[in-house]
């Protein structure tokens, strides 16, 4: 496996476009990280791992300054997964000037749900995916479900920019008793980390009683917030959407159909998101 910091390396070491499968990663890899790196694998196509924290999808108050930098431990995980190259700019390496130009997706999609509760936080990711695309040069590039909407995001934008590159998705990788698998899972105490499947539970009851179609969206929103308030989280939201584009259902009778109920929560310090895809 080879270890590359700067573009030109990485360009020097795949000198053909179009001959990877990437898997663009911010590192403290978990086993999510891995499946991601196995399903890449799958295509027989050297796989390409990057890791680098993006300043730019992180706000001020945000965990930018502590997110885990653990580029040893990760790389000791990521050789015997199936990785063929790992490519781990410095901020330099990226950003050797400030970013003032950057891709600003379709505020349809990305102001709502995590971009209302995270201004600009689409703009930080699609503009560092735009350039890793750009040095890496994938045939395909993979996203897990885990971060629902970014995916869509990504997914628009190789679209919108008519990238040569299929996105893939990845189902969410979850621990035994249903958490799913995040970096942020480690700034957990031991009883946050007990109560931490909450989360999914309350978006299964929601996903449930949006199927019942008894109670309009707005009222069971308000239920599905009010409960895990009272079981001493800080919901930011919890819905139902259309998969896919993630537009609100107009008509409260027309259930029927492909829909993902999606949630953000803090938990003491932490925040977590996770989703439920589900059809009625
Ligand atoms: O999902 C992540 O880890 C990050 O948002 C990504 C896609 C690597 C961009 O920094």
């Amino acid at each position: 496996m080879l270890v590359v910091h700067t573009i030109a390396a990485l360009r020097a070491a795949l000198p053909v476009p179009g001959t990877c499968a990437f898997v663009p990663t911010m590192g403290n890899l978990h086993d999510g990280h891995l499946a991601l790196v196995g399903q890449a694998a799958v295509h027989g196509l050297p796989v390409v791992v990057s890791i680098f924290v993006n300043r730019l999808q992180f706000a001020p108050h945000e965990d930018f300054d502590r997110y885990p930098r653990t580029l040893e431990r990760d790389c000791e995980l990521l050789r015997p997964a199936g990785c063929n190259i790992v490519f781990a700019p410095d901020e330099h390496e990226l950003y050797p000037e400030p970013q003032t130009f950057q891709v600003h997706p379709d505020p349809a999609l990305a102001d709502i749900l995590e971009g209302h509760f995270r201004p600009g936080f689409f703009t930080g990711v699609s503009t560092v995916v735009m350039k890793l695309f750009n040095a890496a040069q994938p045939r395909i590039a993979l996203f897990g479900k885990k971060d629902y909407q970014q995916l869509m995001v990504i997914r628009r934008m190789t679209q919108q920019f008519a990238l040569p590159i299929v996105i893939e998705a990845a189902e969410t990788s979850r621990a035994e008793d249903g958490l799913a698998l995040s970096s942020r899972n480690g700034y957990l105490s031991a009883a946050e980390r007990a109560k931490a499947t909450e989360l999914a539970q309350a978006l299964r009851t929601l996903a449930e009683r949006f199927g019942d179609g008894v109670s309009p969206l707005e009222v069971l929103e308000a239920q599905a917030i009010a409960a895990l308030t009272a079981q001493g989280w800080q919901p930011d939201y919890l819905t139902v959407r259309r998969q896919g584009d993630l537009s609100a259902p107009i008509d409260d009778d027309e259930r029927g159909g492909a829909w993902v109920a999606l949630g953000a929560a803090r938990l003491g310090a932490t925040r977590l998101i996770d989703n439920l895809e589900f059809r009625v």
